[in-house]
């Protein structure tokens, strides 16, 4: 396996409580790497090491042709690099409130990366119209549904031509009606052959997309493999709590046969890909 992405024993902490335990991670060029978890567990915390958002206290990450082992700090020319490697994408997308889709794709490239503007706009066009937003390019975020900022979103994370992308639950911030879009979206990307790791709740996401599942518990892999396996037969007691707890949200609470009834419908709506 040709590993794009490897962690090797990442701690971290904050405040003298530790959130990263020792996360050995790798993710295949061309894969999609889900990870599930509780709240609090890490994911997020993870998913910014990689993209080099965050230092880790000790261990190493590689990503593509960027190394750091972590046994000292790493200097910014180092951590720049390392960014450069990862497009990210926001639970809450993030994008500018003042400028159009299209100019929150190029700002970055046309600013920061000295790219000349009119070759950055005709790459933004074009990203917007894979993520469906071709009739979208001079909307301000505020004009925009959830979902459709969120597709926004994605394409400004392939604007710097990332090695993997890194999405940190991308759909739960979102109204339920728009969420299936996002995910057709991302669906896409990983049938294009983007190397992926999503943190997510979508477990129909996860069991149709996903080649790897991680499940994340107390700073921790407590464990991982294919999706069909670790979500259908988890070897792990607490890995068949957490998805109990996430397929039956309502933790048996519904009172009546109705009560569940709608229950699960509402879960239903809310989770296309269930
Ligand atoms: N910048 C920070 N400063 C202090 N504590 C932090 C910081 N970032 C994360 N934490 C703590 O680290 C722990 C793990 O957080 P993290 O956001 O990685 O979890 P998560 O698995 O993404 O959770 P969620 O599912 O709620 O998004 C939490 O206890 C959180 O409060
Ligand atoms: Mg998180």
């Amino acid at each position: 396996m040709t590993a794009l992405v490897k962690a090797r024993s990442l701690t971290k902490s904050f405040a003298g409580q530790a959130v990263l335990r020792g996360i050995d991670l790798d993710v295949a060029k061309g894969s999609v790497t889900c990870l599930i978890g509780p709240s609090g567990s890490g994911k997020t915390t993870l998913l910014r090491c990689v993209a080099g958002l965050e230092v880790p206290d000790a261990g190493a990450i590689a990503v593509g042709d960027v190394a750091i082992s972590y046994g000292c700090p790493p200097g910014a020319a180092t951590l720049a690099r390392l960014r450069r490697e990862s497009g990210f994408v926001f639970q809450a997308h993030e994008l500018f409130g003042h400028l159009t889709a299209l100019d929150n794709l190029t700002v970055g490239p046309v600013y920061g990366h000295r790219e000349r503007p009119a070759a950055a706009r005709a790459r933004a066009r074009d990203l917007l119209e894979r993520v469906g937003l071709a009739d979208k390019a001079g909307a301000y975020p505020g004009e925009l549904s959830g979902g459709q900022q969120q597709r926004v979103g994605i394409a400004r994370a392939l604007m710097s031509r990332p090695t993997v992308l890194l999405f940190d639950e991308p759909t739960s911030a979102l109204d339920p009606e728009t969420v299936g879009d996002v995910l057709d979206v991302m669906r896409d990307l990983a049938d294009e052959g983007w190397t992926m790791i999503v943190a997510t709740h979508e477990m129909g996401f996860a069991r149709g997309v996903a080649d790897r599942v991680a499940f994340l518990d107390g700073g921790l892999i407590a464990e991982q493999g294919p999706p069909e396996r670790v979500l259908a037969h988890p070897a792990e007691d607490r890995t068949r709590q957490f998805l109990a707890r996430v397929l039956d949200p309502l933790g048996g609470r519904a009172r009546t046969a109705r009560d569940a009834r709608s229950a699960q419908a509402a879960f239903r709506a809310s989770h296309p890909f269930a």
